[in-house]
C-alpha cells in the first residue's frame, strides 16, 4: 500500500525542504473572489478544478498567492499593495491581487488563453482561434504577473506557476532570478507536435515553459506529447530516458503529478449534518423525490461533453422505456467564460436541449432532466454527490477531472456508480468506474441502465477500490511530490 499523504505530511516536508525560502504560487484565477450583490460585499469561491485542489495546500503550506483580481468588489478588500489575508475567516496565508484593464482581460484570458490555447489543446472539434492583439495582451500581462510576483522576492524562492494562461512566465521569471526555483503545472492536456504545430507562437511559448525547471502534467502521455513537440519545434535536448530537455545550456524535467482532491476533508464534510440538511431542501426546491438520480456537474464548456450527456439521457429513456417516471437527471452546470460567443451558445443549446427532451418525453408530474443553474456552494456540491445514484463524466477530453474524484470522496457510504470518460485523464486511475465514450450515444445509454442495474455488492465494492486510489492519489500527494521533485534539485542545476 501507498503511504497516504495527509496536510500535516506536507506542512513538515515544506518546512523541512524549503528552510527559509519562500513558497509563491502563481495563477489566473484567484481563490476567493469578491463580488457585489445589492451593495453588500460578498465572498465567493470560484467553480475552478485549480482553486479547489490548491486552496488546502496553501492553507497547510503558508505562503503567498498570486492572481488576477477579477471581482467587482475585490479592490475594496485589499491593501494598498493589493494583498488580503486569506481564507477571509481564518486566515492562513496571503493572496496578492493583479489588475487588468478590461482589454487586458479580454484579449490575454478570453482570446489567447480560452479561444486559441484551450481548444487547441483540447480535442473537442473546436477550431482554435488566434488573433495578433490577443497574443499581444497574453504577453503583456504575463510581463504584469511577473512583475508583482520580482516585487516580493526577498531571498530564496520557490515558484510554482499554474496552467496555460501563464505560459510566458517562467522563463520571464527564471531570466530575471536564474536561481529561484521555477515549476509549472499545465492543467490541461497537451497535444499531439501535429496540433500544436498549428499555433502562430508555438516556438515563444514553448520557449517561455523552458524557462521552468520542472513542468508537470496529469499524465504520462502529455509529457510524451510536450517531448515530442520540442523535439518537432526547437533545437533543444530531448532526453526521453530521463524526460529531461535541455535548451540553451538550462535543464526542464517533464514529469506526470496526478492531481488529486482533499480526499479526507470531502469525506468529512459529506457526513456532516449540513449536507444532510441541504439534501432536503434541495429535494424540496427541485422536486427531486423520484426513486433514481443520475448527476451531470460542470463548468458549462464544450469540452465536458454535456449535449452528447443529455442526448444519451434522452435516447436511455427511448431504449429502456421501464425507466420513465423513476430517474431524474440532475444537470447542473455553473455558468463559465460568458463572454466567449461559443460558451453563450453552448449555454442556451444545452437549455434547449433540456426543454426538448421534458417536452417529448416528460408527464405533468415528471420531467426527466432538471437544470440546476445557480452557482452552488460547496455544501450543495457535496448534497448533489450525496442524492446521486451514478454521476455522469462524458467529457471529450479532460486533463484529469476533479469532478468524477470528488464524487468518490464524497461516497463513503460506498452508494453511487461514477460514469467515466475513456479521454478524461482521470479514467487511467479510476479503472473501477464504467468507462463510457461521449462520441458513442447508444454506448452511454447502455451504460446508464448497468449502473442503475448494478447489483449492490459490485457497486460497494467498485467504490471501495476507488475510495482506495482517490485517497492514495490525493492533494497533498500531488503537491508534495511536485514541490518535493522541486525543492531537490541542487542549486548548481537551477541556473543554465
Ligand atoms: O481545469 C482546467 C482549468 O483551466 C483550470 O485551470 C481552471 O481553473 C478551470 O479550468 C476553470 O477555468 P476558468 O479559470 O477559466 O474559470
Amino acid at each position: 500500500m501507498m503511504e497516504v499523504w495527509n496536510e500535516s505530511h506536507l506542512a513538515d516536508l515544506l518546512r523541512e525542504r524549503l528552510g527559509d525560502a519562500q513558497l509563491v504560487v502563481v495563477s489566473n484565477r484567484e481563490p476567493y473572489v469578491h463580488s457585489l450583490e445589492e451593495g453588500q460585499v460578498r465572498c465567493l469561491r470560484p467553480a475552478s478544478g485549480l482553486v479547489t485542489a490548491l486552496d488546502p495546500v496553501l492553507e497547510a503550506a503558508g505562503g503567498l498567492w498570486v492572481a488576477h483580481g477579477g471581482g467587482a468588489a475585490d479592490r475594496k478588500v485589499v491593501d494598498a499593495e493589493g494583498k488580503l489575508a486569506v481564507p477571509p475567516e481564518a486566515p492562513r496565508y496571503t493572496l496578492k491581487r493583479v489588475w487588468l484593464t478590461e482589454e487586458e482581460e479580454a484579449g490575454y484570458y478570453d482570446g489567447l488563453a480560452n479561444e486559441a490555447l484551450w481548444p487547441l489543446c483540447h480535442i473537442a472539434y473546436v477550431r482554435p482561434i488566434f488573433r495578433e492583439a490577443d497574443w499581444r495582451h497574453y504577453t503583456q500581462v504575463n510581463r504584469l504577473f511577473a512583475r508583482a510576483v520580482l516585487e516580493e522576492l526577498d531571498g530564496e524562492a520557490c515558484i510554482w506557476l499554474q496552467d496555460y494562461h501563464l505560459g510566458l512566465l517562467p522563463r520571464l521569471l527564471k531570466e530575471a532570478r536564474p536561481e529561484a526555483r521555477i515549476g509549472h503545472f499545465w492543467h490541461i492536456p497537451w497535444p499531439t507536435p501535429e496540433v500544436f504545430g498549428l499555433a502562430p507562437w508555438r516556438r515563444e511559448l514553448l520557449e517561455g515553459l523552458l524557462g521552468a525547471d520542472v513542468l508537470g502534467f496529469h499524465i504520462r502521455c502529455h509529457c510524451d506529447n510536450f517531448l515530442d513537440t520540442v523535439a518537432r519545434e526547437l533545437e533543444a535536448r530531448v532526453d526521453r530516458e530521463t524526460s529531461t530537455i535541455v535548451y540553451r545550456g538550462h535543464a526542464t524535467r517533464v514529469r506526470p503529478f496526478p492531481i488529486g482532491v482533499d480526499f479526507e476533508r470531502i469525506t468529512r464534510d459529506a457526513e456532516g449534518p449540513a449536507v444532510r440538511e441541504e439534501m432536503e431542501r434541495l429535494r424540496n426546491r427541485y422536486g427531486l423525490h423520484h426513486e433514481l438520480i443520475g448527476l451531470g456537474l460542470d463548468r458549462i464548456d464544450y469540452t465536458k461533453g454535456i449535449a452528447e450527456r443529455l442526448a444519451a439521457v434522452e435516447r436511455f429513456l427511448q431504449m429502456f422505456p421501464e425507466y420513465r417516471k423513476r430517474i431524474v437527471f440532475c444537470q447542473a452546470g455553473v455558468p463559465s467564460r460568458t463572454r466567449i460567443g461559443r460558451y453563450r451558445a453552448l449555454g442556451v443549446r444545452i437549455e434547449r436541449m433540456a426543454r426538448e427532451i421534458n417536452r417529448r418525453h416528460g408527464t405533468p408530474e415528471w420531467q426527466p432532466v432538471c437544470l440546476i443553474r445557480e452557482h452552488l456552494s460547496p455544501v450543495q456540491i457535496l448534497a448533489l454527490y450525496r442524492m446521486a445514484h451514478c454521476l455522469v463524466v462524458s467529457s471529450l477530453h479532460d486533463g484529469m477531472n476533479l469532478v468524477a474524484k470528488e464524487y468518490v470522496a464524497a461516497r463513503s457510504d460506498l452508494g453511487g456508480t461514477l460514469l467515466l470518460s475513456r479521454f478524461a485523464g482521470a479514467a487511467r486511475e479510476l479503472q473501477e468506474a464504467l468507462q463510457i465514450n461521449p462520441y458513442d450515444v447508444e454506448g452511454m445509454a447502455r451504460r446508464l441502465r448497468d449502473a442503475l442495474e448494478m447489483p449492490p455488492g459490485e457497486r460497494r465494492l467498485r467504490m471501495e477500490r476507488l475510495r482506495l486510489t482517490v485517497r492514495e492519489q490525493n492533494i497533498y500527494r500531488w503537491a508534495g511530490t511536485m514541490l518535493d521533485a522541486l525543492l531537490r534539485l541542487p542549486r548548481k542545476e537551477l541556473v543554465g
